[in-house]
C-alpha cells in the first residue's frame, strides 16, 4: 500500500493551481517547503548565500528604521510582540535591537525548530513558541495566551498593544488573503510590520526577470530537491524549470515559479515567489482595512517595510 502523505505535503489545486493550456497546475504548498527540520536547514543556506538582507547593508538598515516610529508610538509602555514566520529572527533580531523587549514574545512559523531558535535570540520577559499554517485564520489562542502572561508591574492595562512582524513571508503566500486575515486578528492601537520583496520599478514582469537569479541558483534547487524527496507519492522523473508567470489570482502581479517539468512539460509548481509593485501592496492595504503609518523603502525598490494600523 502506497503511504500517504502529510497533510502538509499534499498538493493544493484550489487556491494555486494554474492553467497551462488546458491544464490546471497543482502547487505545492509553501509550508511543504519549510516544515520539516532538514528544510529549515537547506533554506537556511539558501539565505546564507542569497538574501540581499545579508549581502546589502541599505536592506539591514529597512529593519531598524522602523524602531524611531515604534519607540515614538509604544511611548516606552509595556507591549506583546507576535513574530509570524520569524524562522530563526534575524530581522526581529536587528529591530528589537533598538527597541525595549516586548513583555511577552509570540515566536510562530510553520517550522517549530526555526520558531525555536528565535524565541532564543530575542530577548523578552516571557516567551512562547507555536507551530502556525498562515494560510488559516489566525488562531484566537494566541490572544489567550498572550493575555494569560502575568502582568508587568508597570503595565497600566492587561491588554497591552501588540505588534504582529511578518517579514519575508507575503512572497510565499498568497498575499492579500493573508493581510485580510491578519487586520481582522488586530484591533485598534495595535500594529503590523511588514516587509515585501518587490519587483523594481513600476512595471513588475521587466522588474522581476531582473532579480531571477537570486532564485535560479544552486542553492535554491537543493532546498527544492529536499522538499521533493519527502514527497509520497514521488512525482515522476522531471526536472526543475524558473521563470516568472503572472499570479493566478492576480494577473497583473509577476510571480517566479519553480516549475517541475516532465518530458518538457510542467506538471506541477514546486515555489512560488510574488514581486509586487508598491502601488500594488498599498491597494492590498485598502483592501484589507488597514492603513499606512510609515514606509521604509531600499534605495534599489526591491525591498520595503510598511508600518499599519487597523482603520477604526
Ligand atoms: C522566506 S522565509 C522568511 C523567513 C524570515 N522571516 C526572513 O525574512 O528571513 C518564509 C518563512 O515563512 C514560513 N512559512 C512558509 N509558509 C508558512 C505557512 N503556511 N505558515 C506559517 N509559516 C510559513 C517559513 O517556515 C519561513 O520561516
Amino acid at each position: 500500500m502506497p503511504r500517504k502523505p502529510p497533510p502538509s505535503l499534499k498538493t493544493q489545486r484550489s487556491q494555486g493551481g494554474r492553467r497551462f493550456g488546458n491544464v490546471s497546475l497543482p502547487e505545492l504548498p509553501a509550508s511543504a517547503l519549510y516544515s520539516h527540520p532538514s528544510l529549515g536547514r537547506l533554506w537556511k543556506k539558501v539565505h546564507l548565500a542569497h538574501s540581499p538582507f545579508l549581502k546589502r547593508s541599505s536592506i539591514r538598515n529597512l529593519y531598524t528604521h522602523p524602531a524611531k516610529t515604534l519607540r515614538h508610538l509604544l511611548r516606552n509602555q509595556p507591549y506583546h510582540w507576535i513574530a509570524l514566520g520569524c524562522a530563526d529572527g534575524m530581522k526581529e533580531a536587528l529591530l528589537l535591537k533598538k527597541l525595549h523587549p516586548p513583555d511577552c514574545l509570540l515566536a510562530a512559523d510553520t517550522n517549530l525548530n526555526l520558531a525555536r531558535q528565535a524565541a532564543l535570540r530575542l530577548p523578552a520577559r516571557k516567551k512562547i513558541c507555536r507551530k502556525i499554517d498562515l494560510t488559516h485564520e489566525l488562531p484566537a489562542s494566541f490572544s489567550t495566551a498572550l493575555q494569560r502572561v502575568p502582568s508587568n508591574p508597570n503595565s497600566k492595562t492587561r491588554y497591552l498593544p501588540l505588534l504582529i512582524t511578518l517579514f519575508g513571508v507575503l512572497p510565499n503566500l498568497s498575499p492579500l488573503p493573508l493581510l485580510q486575515r491578519i487586520s481582522r486578528f488586530l484591533r485598534p492601537r495595535d500594529f503590523l510590520l511588514f516587509s515585501a520583496n518587490l519587483a523594481p520599478g513600476s512595471r513588475g514582469r521587466a522588474g522581476t526577470l531582473r532579480i531571477l537569479p537570486q532564485y535560479d541558483n544552486l542553492p535554491t534547487r537543493r532546498w527544492l530537491a529536499g522538499a521533493l524527496s519527502r514527497l509520497r507519492p514521488k512525482w515522476k522523473d522531471g526536472s526543475i524549470a524558473f521563470g516568472v508567470f503572472p499570479d493566478p489570482l492576480q494577473p497583473s502581479l509577476s510571480r517566479i515559479e519553480a516549475r517541475w517539468m516532465v518530458n518538457k512539460k510542467p506538471t506541477h509548481i514546486l515555489f512560488s515567489s510574488r514581486r509586487p509593485t508598491a502601488r500594488q501592496v498599498e491597494a492590498w492595504l485598502k483592501a484589507s482595512g488597514l492603513s499606512r503609518v510609515e514606509r521604509w523603502m531600499d534605495p534599489r525598490g526591491e525591498e520595503a517595510v510598511w508600518l499599519v494600523t487597523r482603520k477604526a
